[in-house]
């Protein structure tokens, strides 16, 4: 089963829109790949500007986050029919950042998953452990139950459409990656854990990425291993070098 990487820029909380149009004019030629799918995930307020600046490249626009009701009362939050009407195509659901920052829940995390797909976005499900866990030897028994909360209720159907990302809590920003045996070993176990659940014709086709400190040194040898599926790319997507990650085989 060859399953097709996918390179996605999380951009946090970086870039005004005038930065975000200079960045992807300048840029988005070399980001351009047939062999990847590649996303770029940005703050809210620089989405439009996105998704016009990427139009007809093949590059797909994401979101950050967002709420799990369609409309209503939830002061600051952005909702599904927002994100698809401007053209948005993928959505990062259950970041570290916003379970530590912001309080988000398993719950939570699972009733957007479902909201993103019913809306026809494809959300991008993050999960990891923090370096306390790691140490206590309870990576995989956490990372398990995230990714089993994460798609609690779902059809084997909705799974495939659902990105899972593996993001070590400790090398997120750290510049600290996981070694591609450490990477390989999670991403292996969520994939275990989706064939438990939803058998193993879905588990073949689901990707998983890895995340934390992913940059054009590491890539390759990353991206090679069996249940690495390509990246969540913080920092480095925030450059030009996000090419080099992008087209990491070349
Ligand atoms: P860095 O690539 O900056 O470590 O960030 C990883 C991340 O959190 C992507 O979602």
């Amino acid at each position: 089963m060859m399953r097709k990487k996918i390179v996605a820029g999380n951009w946090k909380m970086n870039k005004t829109p005038k930065e975000t149009a200079a960045f992807l004019s300048g840029a988005k030629d070399k980001m351009v790949s047939d062999a990847v799918d590649v996303v770029f995930c940005v703050p809210f307020v620089d989405l439009q500007v996105a998704v016009d600046a990427l139009a007809g490249t093949g590059i797909g626009v994401g979101a950050e986050n967002m709420h799990f009701e369609d409309a209503g009362a939830f002061t600051g939050e952005v909702s599904a029919p927002m994100l698809k009407e401007m053209g948005v195509e993928y959505v990062v659901l259950g970041h570290s950042e916003r379970r530590e920052y912001f309080g988000e829940t398993d719950e939570m995390i699972n009733k957007k998953v479902k909201k993103a797909l019913a809306s026809d976005l494809k959300p991008i499900l993050c999960c990891g452990e923090t370096l306390e866990q790691r140490e206590a030897g309870i990576t995989i028994e956490w990372v398990r139950m995230q990714i089993k909360c994460g798609l609690l209720g779902l059809t084997a159907e909705e799974v495939q459409k659902v990105v899972l990302a593996y993001e070590p809590i400790w090398a997120i920003g750290t510049g600290k990656t996981a070694t591609s045996e450490q990477a390989q070993e999670v991403c292996k176990a969520v994939r275990e854990v989706v064939a438990e659940v939803y058998g193993d014709a879905t588990a073949d086709v689901v990707r998983v990425q890895y995340g934390g400190s992913v940059s054009g040194a590491n890539a390759a040898e990353l991206f090679a291993m069996a249940d690495i599926d390509g990246g969540l790319v913080g920092g480095a997507s925030l450059k030009e070098d996000f090419a080099d990650i992008i087209h990491y085989n070349k």
